[in-house]
């Protein structure tokens, strides 16, 4: 697709300045000083009063295909990612059945053509008795294979730790990457059976049933695997204070390691659940102002990497039940910048510092740079135009998840993204989706270095 984007402040991870940009067959051709001529047969996307931004890529969404399409499929999901101004996802295997197969991971990747409003790879899942896959997964193009250490949605087990060392070895060995929910399964069955036991019912006995230890733990083992391995680990969710202190360790140390951080865990405590109650219950649960601040400090330090949403849409009558039994995971592709233009407003990080971490690093971690993440010639034309002044109170009722509930529910923020672009095509403005699903399949062979 051709187009020029024309009249905006172009802002990438660490320059600002005003420029047109031309996109031919869906990627970035030029970049022009304000007001050059133009072939009049281009057609025109208006920036003026805009900031242009690098689309975001969200290395974690869960879009429930196959099997919980009830929750959310690949249309619904890709197009409340579009219309939140994310041009790029990573899409979680904890489907029904899990994509821990060659065969799962192709019979995905044909249902998936012509279904989503966003580029997308796909994840593939290690569990205790798929070791054999984990070569055959990666050469069908798993985008990252995802290992569930502790109990989450789908209920996936996870090779003891000890066969880890295989695992790491054999991913290490082809250049993938282990992405890794970190919680320690023992730790947390040992406390939420105790909790429960003793009659926990509050939000702080939810998080007595899974320590701060838990996350620590599992970290600290895995990253231990990856700097003995070389295997690349990308660790999801980070939300404790003592996991900012160990990735940061780990990088020190020279390994290979990148981690993401979510909005709520920036945004909300243990303090919010009184107000906002299951819509906010999320794995790891979010915690304490102590390990917020750790999670800023990170982020702004460079020791986090990106932002991610971990968008994991429920039903709402399955997020109504009790504390224990709603299930965990809230949406967050609609709600990602919105969020976060609103805390550069705010004056807690620059726009540049928000591109960084939604699109340079997790573009570099994911082998997706630079077709991805990169604004220079021949990269796609992925781009989000946002408005800093536009103010606008968040509704779920408005949103285009199938997820009916949203933890910001309510929430009026400054800065919304109002138009994306995917390779050329304008698919979304506005909170409405205007283009057509053409989004691709992102195979690493393709871009790989
Ligand atoms: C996720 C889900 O529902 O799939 N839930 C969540 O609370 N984050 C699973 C996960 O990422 O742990
Ligand atoms: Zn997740």
């Amino acid at each position: 697709m051709d187009l020029i984007i024309r009249g905006g402040t172009l802002v990438t991870a660490d320059s600002v300045m005003e420029a047109d940009i031309l996109i031919e067959d869906g990627q970035i051709a030029g970049l022009y000083k304000p007001g050059s001529p133009v072939d009049s047969s281009v057609p025109v996307l208006e920036a003026a009063g805009l900031h242009v931004i690098p689309g975001a890529i969200d290395v974690h969404v869960h879009f429930r295909e196959p099997g919980l399409e009830q929750k959310e499929d690949f249309l619904s999901g890709s197009g409340a990612a579009a219309v939140g101004g994310i041009t790029t996802v990573c899409d979680m295997p904890n489907t029904l059945p899990p994509i821990a197969t060659a065969d799962l991971l192709r019979t995905k990747v044909d249902k998936l053509q012509g279904r989503s409003y966003v580029d997308y790879g796909l994840y593939g899942v290690i569990l205790p008795d798929n070791l054999e896959q984990v070569d055959a997964m990666l050469n069908a193009g798993a985008v990252a294979l995802k290992i569930f250490a502790g109990p989450t949605t789908g209920n996936l087990g996870a090779p003891s730790w000890g066969a880890l060392v295989d695992v790491f070895q054999a991913v290490a060995k082809r250049g993938g990457i282990i992405a890794l929910h970190a919680e320690d399964r023992e730790t947390v069955e040992y406390w939420e059976q105790r909790v429960k036991g003793e009659g926990g019912s509050t939000y702080e006995d939810l998080l007595a049933s899974r320590p701060a230890f838990s996350e620590a733990s599992a970290i600290a083992q895995a990253t231990l695997l990856s700097a003995q391995t070389g295997c690349r680990l990308h660790v999801v969710h980070l939300n404790t204070k003592e996991g900012v202190d160990l990735i940061g360790f780990a990088k020190q140390q020279g390994a290979p390691v990148t981690t993401e951080t979510c909005p709520p865990y920036l945004l909300l405590t243990a303090a919010d659940y009184g107000r906002i109650g299951n819509r906010m219950k999320v794995l790891p649960y979010i915690r304490h102002q102590a390990d917020q601040e750790r999670l800023w400090g990170g982020l702004l330090d460079g020791t986090i990497d990106m932002l991610s949403t971990d968008h994991a849409p429920h039903l709402p009558e399955e997020k109504a039940r009790d504390i224990w039994s709603a299930p965990a995971g809230a949406p967050g592709v609609e709600t990602l910048l919105p969020l976060m233009l609103d805390q550069v407003n705010k004056g807690r990080l620059t726009l540049s510092e928000l591109v960084r971490m939604t699109s340079l690093r997790p573009a570099q971690a994911y082998g997706l740079y630079p077709r991805k993440g990169a604004v220079r010639m021949g990269s796609d034309g992925d781009f989000t135009l946002v408005d800093l002044k536009k103010r606008y109170t968040l509704r779920a009722e408005e949103m285009l998840s199938k997820a009916r509930q949203n933890p910001f529910d309510g929430v009026t923020v400054t800065g919304m993204p109002v138009a994306t672009v995917v390779r050329g095509q304008v698919v979304a403005r506005e909170g409405k989706i205007v283009g057509q699903p053409r989004g691709e399949w992102l195979r690493p062979p393709e871009f790989c270095a």
